[in-house]
C-alpha cells in the first residue's frame, strides 16, 4: 500500500469546507493540518473535520511536515503564500483565480519553475463529470472537427451573502466565473488567439462587472462565445449549470439543463444524462460544483505521484489567464486583443 501524502490546507473560509470534504474522498492524500490567520476559523475547521493540527501562520510550510499545500484563499494572497511554499519545496494546488493580474501570474510561474516546484491551479469546472464525458465525445470524432461553441453561465444566485468581498471586487465576473468558462473553452476547443469582450454592471452598487460576453477565436479558427451573468433571472434557477452547445463539421452536442448532453450526429439524436455524484456531504444546488472538487484534488495527487503534468499547471493556466486579461483589455478599449501581442507586452 502506498503511504498517504500529508497536506496543509491554508484558508478556512467559505469554500474550504468543500475542499476538506473533498480531501477525505481522495485516495493517496490527507490533510494533516489547516491554517488560517483567523484562529477561530482554523480551530473550527480542525474540529469539524477531525484534523490533528491547526496553525495561524503559513510559515509552518517550512516545517518539513507537508508533501503538498492546498491554498484556498482569495487571489490577493496567492503570490506570497505560493512563494513560501515554493521556497520550502512544497508542491502547490491553489484556488482560481490564480492572481489579481497577469504580471503576478507570470512572476509566480517563473519562481516555481526556477525552483522546480510543481504548481497547479484548482480549476474544477473541467473536472465536472459532464465535461469529462463531453470531451470524450469530442475526442472520439463523433461530431467531427469543432467549429463553434457557446458556454453560458447565467443565473441570479446570491453570491454576495457567502462571498461579500465580491461586491467590492473590481475584476469580478470574469475572474469569478468567466475564468472557469475560459478554461473550459480551452479544454474543449483548444487554445485561443484572439479575444473581444463587452462587460456589463447590471446590479447597482458593484465595484466591478457582473455580466460579460466574450468572443474567442481559437487557433483552429473555431469560435467560442462565453457569456456569464449573475443578474439573469430564471425559474427554476439553473445555478450552477454551464449550458450551451458545441458544433462540429458532422454534428452538435447541446449541454442542456438537468446535466444532459444531447448529441446530434449521423442523422439521429440521443440524450446522455451525466449527473454529478451525490456524496454524503454534497447538497443541492451545489452538487455539481462540490462533486468536481475531489475530482480536481485527485488529479493533483495522481499527477504529483506519477510526475505527469497537471492539466491546469501554472504554466498552462497562464494561457487561461491571458484570455481573461485580454477580455478586460478588450472591454476597456473596445478592441480585439491578440493574445500573442498581449504576452509580448507583459512578459518580462
Ligand atoms: N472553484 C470554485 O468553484 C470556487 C467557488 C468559490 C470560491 N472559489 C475561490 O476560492 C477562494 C477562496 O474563497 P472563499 O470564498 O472561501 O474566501 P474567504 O474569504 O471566505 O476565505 C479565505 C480565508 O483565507 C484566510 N487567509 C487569507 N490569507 C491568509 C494567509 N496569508 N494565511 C492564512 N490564512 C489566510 C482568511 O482569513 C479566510 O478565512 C477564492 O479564490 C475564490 O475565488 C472557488
Amino acid at each position: 500500500m502506498t503511504t498517504e501524502m500529508n497536506g496543509l490546507l491554508i484558508g478556512c473560509g467559505f469554500f474550504s469546507g468543500n475542499h476538506l470534504h473533498g480531501w477525505a474522498d481522495v485516495e493517496g492524500a490527507r490533510i494533516a493540518a489547516v491554517c488560517d490567520r483567523d484562529a477561530d476559523r482554523a480551530r473550527g475547521a480542525a474540529e469539524t473535520f477531525g484534523i490533528p493540527a491547526w496553525h495561524q501562520d503559513a510559515a509552518v510550510l517550512g516545517s518539513g511536515a507537508f508533501d503538498f499545500v492546498d491554498i484556498c484563499t482569495t487571489m490577493d494572497t496567492h503570490e506570497a503564500l505560493i512563494a513560501q511554499a515554493v521556497d520550502a519545496g512544497v508542491p502547490v494546488i491553489v484556488q482560481k483565480p490564480f492572481a489579481p493580474d497577469i504580471e503576478t501570474c507570470l512572476r509566480i510561474e517563473a519562481h516555481a519553475r526556477a525552483a522546480g516546484v510543481p504548481v497547479m491551479v484548482h480549476e474544477n469546472f473541467r473536472f465536472q463529470k459532464i465535461f469529462r464525458r463531453l470531451k470524450e465525445i469530442l475526442d472520439s470524432g463523433e461530431i467531427g472537427e469543432t467549429t463553434f461553441a457557446r458556454l453560458s453561465w447565467r443565473n441570479d444566485i446570491d453570491v454576495y451573502s457567502n462571498q461579500p468581498y465580491l461586491l467590492k471586487t473590481e475584476r469580478f465576473m470574469i475572474m469569478d466565473v468567466g475564468i472557469h468558462m475560459l478554461d473550459l473553452a480551452r479544454f474543449l476547443m483548444g487554445d485561443a488567439a484572439d479575444v473581444t469582450c463587452l462587460n456589463q454592471s447590471v446590479r447597482p452598487g458593484l465595484a466591478g462587472e457582473d455580466a460579460a460576453t466574450i468572443l474567442l477565436r481559437h487557433d483552429s479558427a473555431a469560435t467560442t462565445i462565453v457569456d456569464v451573468s449573475y443578474a439573469a433571472h430564471r425559474h427554476p434557477n439553473p445555478f450552477p449549470q454551464t449550458l450551451g452547445e458545441i458544433e462540429g463539421r458532422d454534428g452538435t452536442v447541446q449541454i442542456l439543463e438537468g446535466e444532459i448532453l444531447r448529441i446530434h450526429s449521423g442523422g439521429a439524436t440521443r440524450d446522455e444524462a451525466i449527473a454529478a455524484d451525490t456524496r454524503g456531504w454534497t447538497s443541492a444546488p451545489w452538487t455539481q460544483i462540490q462533486d468536481s472538487v475531489p475530482r480536481t484534488e485527485q488529479h493533483f495527487v495522481d499527477a504529483l505521484r506519477s510526475g505527469a503534468e497537471f492539466e491546469t499547471s501554472a504554466q498552462s493556466s497562464l494561457q487561461t489567464y491571458a484570455l481573461a486579461e485580454a477580455a478586460y483589455r478588450s472591454a476597456a478599449s473596445g478592441r480585439l486583443i491578440h493574445i500573442a501581442d498581449l504576452m509580448k507586452e507583459v512578459r518580462p
